[in-house]
């Protein structure tokens, strides 16, 4: 079994009866929402609903006979279990690089509980060392913000899509990912840097957010807390 379906299936240990779950997207949440099939499948857990964070979740729910429903019919999830693209000691993360980081952001943020799920690789000494920061901005004056992510220290690079096209996220947007030279050294400053920034919709910075990193490696699955 791999280190990244040991932390899913490890998991499920947060799941009880009656609750509702918001999906995360990726490979490690996708092992998750097949963890979640089977225990509703073999009875272990009954009457839940499931908040997609994305289409690609949202698809393979539904495939697997999960109970989906919107944010509108349960605006407030029991617990969202999400992978990480990064993971820093303090549990705060970066997310996106599968380019659902708003969706992800929106459902955590109307979460209790925010659950990540990774493999040892994820886990890295400060923000920024191991992943770029994926940044999600209107198709309208995308070019501007090139410049401006140039001038917060970045190295922003247009994600190009499998096809060779601008990646286009489920929301319509286009994403930059931000390459730190040496790390992000005040993620909050930056953060608030490009919220007042027009044409900038969401960050893939998760920060305060999660309340517990399940991590998956050879070995087994340590927890990392807040
Ligand atoms: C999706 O937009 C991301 O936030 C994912 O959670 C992240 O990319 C982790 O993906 P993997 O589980 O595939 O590594």
């Amino acid at each position: 079994m791999s280190a990244k379906q040991k932390a899913a299936e490890a998991a499920m240990k947060y799941i009880e009866s009656g609750m509702i779950v918001g999906l995360g997207t990726g490979s490690t949440a996708d092992f998750f929402i097949i963890a979640l099939a089977d225990a509703l499948r073999s009875g272990q857990v009954r009457d839940i609903r499931a908040v997609p964070t994305s289409k690609q979740s949202e698809r393979r729910a539904h495939e697997l006979g999960i109970p989906l429903a919107s944010l509108a019919q349960c605006p407030l999830s029991d617990v969202t279990v999400d992978g990480a693209d990064e993971v820093a000691p303090n549990l705060d993360l970066i997310k996106g690089l599968g380019g659902a980081l708003l969706r992800e952001k929106v459902v955590a943020q109307n979460s209790k509980k925010l659950v990540i799920i990774a493999d040892e690789g994820k886990v890295s000494p400060g923000l920024g060392h191991k992943s770029p920061l994926p940044i999600e901005v209107t198709q309208f004056g995308y070019e501007t913000q090139e410049g401006f992510l140039r001038s917060l220290g970045t190295e922003p690079k247009l994600r190009i899509g499998p096809g060779g096209m601008v990646f286009v996220t489920d929301n319509g947007n286009y994403i930059y990912d931000c390459h730190f030279k040496a790390g992000l050294t005040d993620a909050i400053a930056f953060e608030t840097a490009i919220k007042h920034r027009a044409g900038i919709v969401e960050s893939g910075l998760f920060l305060g957010m999660a309340s517990v990193a399940l991590i998956g490696s050879e070995g087994g699955v340590r927890e990392m807390k807040a």
